[in-house]
């Protein structure tokens, strides 16, 4: 939930600020802005729409700067329009801010600003907070750093900040509470960003930034403070991570480049881990945890969206392999109910950004009561993957398209894998089956490439139905979640109406919507319930419905019954999902090129969520 971008330095500010921009885009991109500073003169430039807009509307424009900030926005407070746009500008027009996150108190704040004779522009909770802090500044005589401090601690909410001032010709002052923030280290310069991606082409070196620290940042100097004003040693990491990782290599969209890295990406996530030869799995946060993990009576998944249908499929495998009740709660529901949670209870953690805002606020609330948890994380160094006790990375590199596709198939490898180790050390898996599953997940990139072969042909049946206007997803035990996923897939990037729903549960009410116009699509390979699932494709046949199935490489009776089918190659119906997945990641990624929709950015949407 918006992209923000600070530099100070040597080099000119504005390209820095703006290729950031662009890599940050996937957070938002409602709006987009920069403020720059030079000579005492603070320009401020912003626009409604992606950051080209913001591009072209620059042409001819003042950008000769050392020091400046940017920001990408995902709107909350207020309609996306230029007015609305960061940075703003204090109402002195000498401080100007950017701001990711939201100011829960800001209403009765602004009551009181406006009773001092202040008036706003913008319909932000960010002009509330940077007028409060201009406030405090120019009447209590606080420094900035001072006057910021004073504003933070009185505000409820989420933030991370980045304010420059007229008069300080090169510093730039950051905080965060929620919202992610970190910081380069060049020579004789600094870079600030919501992720590492607008920093990684200048320097390796970074600083992640926690809740509560507030940053002083110059070209050469970084300082790291508390709210209490106490300094703190920033704690400099070397980040894990190339420039080709976060471009488009050659492909139209980062989607369709992510759908095709996934039979490298589930080969990292399972290298120096999986050995099929001998039989064995090391994870470290397992393997260091394994009595804690193994004991557990019982385990709470908590997730949001794709992540979310990802602990669905934990679910029934970890209930199979280990007999450990598990349950599946979506973390905005989680933090705000009153759940029971027990000393040791195990909590795993299942997110892609690391930066979720409803995943991260439950976790902390279960850390309170005493939870051990778990993260299953694919941004490294992320806040989730901070707060967790102990984790195991998903290791698909940066995730840019805003619809999660390698992210799921590397939490499904990392859960599956989990749940092998954690019924190992039970004892409540046969060696026999033990090694069957090993060498089956060891087999998946390939399958996966296999897959991928038949794009043209998914391409060809997201031509045809395209100009449907509902979609209905159905599948069985563990290719259930599969259905809920394909449905969400589909209705982030082409924005037909979907609904996933298990295939039995369809003549619950679902079949009603079934006519010669709606396309079905079954996940129909051979498994447990492969036979049930034939039974409902008849059901749906003998209503006219268009039926699309994803079957097993052999089989002829399911495609029988279909107006289209794919076949996948045969699998452990536990392994399947990670498998059944592709075509209709493919399915949707080709409806939504089909109906000419930005894949990458569609509408509403961002990609990491940091906002409740
Ligand atoms: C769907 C999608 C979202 C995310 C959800 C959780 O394609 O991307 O539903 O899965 O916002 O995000 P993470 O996994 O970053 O916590």
């Amino acid at each position: 939930m918006c992209g923000i971008v600070g530099y100070t330095g040597h080099r000119q500010a504005y390209p820095v600020i703006l290729k950031g921009l662009k890599r940050l885009e996937y957070r938002g991109y409602d709006s987009s802005g920069v403020a720059l500073l030079k000579d005492g003169v603070l320009n401020i430039y912003k626009k409604k729409g992606k950051v080209a807009e913001l591009e072209e509307s620059m042409i001819g424009k003042n950008i000769d700067a050392h020091i400046g900030i940017g920001h990408t926005r995902w709107a909350t407070h207020g309609e996306p329009s230029d007015r609305n746009a960061h940075p703003h500008s204090s109402a002195s027009g000498k401080l100007a801010m950017i701001h990711n996150g939201i100011i829960e108190n800001y209403a009765q704040i602004k009551q009181e600003l406006i009773n001092k004779g202040y008036s706003f522009s913008s319909d932000t909770d960010t002009e509330v907070l940077l007028n409060f802090i201009e406030d405090i500044h120019k009447n209590n005589g606080s420094t900035l750093e001072e006057a910021v401090r004073i504003a933070l601690k009185r505000v409820i909410g989420a933030y991370c900040i980045l304010l420059i001032e007229q008069d300080n010709p090169d510093t730039i002052i950051a905080a965060r509470k929620g919202s992610p923030l970190v910081i380069g280290i060049g020579k004789g310069e600094h870079f600030l960003a919501s992720d590492a991606s607008p920093i990684i082409e200048y320097t390796k070196e970074v600083v992640y930034v926690n809740d509560y620290e507030l940053a002083i940042v110059k070209p050469d100097e970084l300082i790291l403070k508390n709210l209490g004003n106490e300094k703190i040693t920033p704690y400099i990491t070397k980040l894990d991570m190339e420039l080709a990782a976060i471009e488009k290599g050659g492909y139209d969209h980062f989607m369709i480049k992510e759908i095709f890295e996934q039979p490298s990406t589930i080969h990292d996530c399972l290298r120096g881990r999986l050995d099929a030869k001998e039989g064995q799995i090391r994870m470290s946060g397992i393997d260091h945890n394994i009595e804690q993990l193994a004991n557990a009576s019982r385990i709470m998944i908590v997730a949001c969206g794709t992540s979310w249908h990802a602990g669905l499929v934990a679910e029934y495998i970890i209930e199979e392999l280990c007999r450990i009740p598990v349950e599946v709660e979506y973390a905005s529901e989680f933090r705000y109910r009153n759940p029971i949670i027990h000393k040791g209870d195990v909590i795993i953690a299942i997110s892609q950004s690391g930066e979720t805002a409803d995943t991260l606020v439950a976790l902390e609330k279960a850390k309170e009561n005493g939870a051990f948890i778990f993260g299953v994380v694919n941004a490294v160094g992320s806040s989730i993957a901070r707060i967790s006790h102990a984790g195991a990375y998903t290791h698909a590199g940066p995730e840019i398209g805003v619809a999660s596709t390698k992210a799921f198939t590397g939490q499904l490898a990392v859960l599956m894998m989990m749940a092998l180790n954690i019924a190992k050390h039970k004892g409540t898996i046969t060696m026999d089956r033990y090694q069957t599953l090993v060498s089956e997940l060891e087999a998946v990139p390939e399958k996966v490439s296999e897959i991928l072969k038949g794009t043209e042909q998914i391409k060809a049946i997201a031509e045809k139905y395209k100009d449907a206007s509902d979609f209905l997803f159905l599948g069985r035990g563990y290719n259930f979640p599969v259905a809920l996923e394909g449905a969400l897939k589909l209705k982030e990037i082409s924005y037909i109406h979907a609904e996933g729903y298990p295939a039995a549960e369809m003549k619950h009410g679902p079949i009603a919507l079934v006519d010669e116009t709606l396309p079905v699509v079954f996940i129909a390979t051979k498994d447990l319930y492969h036979e049930k699932v034939v039974s409902n494709m008849q059901e749906i046949k003998a209503r006219k419905g268009k039926i699309i199935s994803i079957v097993t490489q052999g089989d002829t009776h399911s495609p029988s019954l279909s107006n289209d089918y794919f076949a996948i190659p045969l699998a452990d119906e536990l392994i399947a999902p990670i498998l059944t997945v592709i075509p209709l990641q493919l399915l949707s990624y080709y409806v939504g090129i089909a109906k000419g929709i930005d894949v990458d950015k569609p509408r509403n949407l961002a990609k990491s969520v940091t906002v409740e």
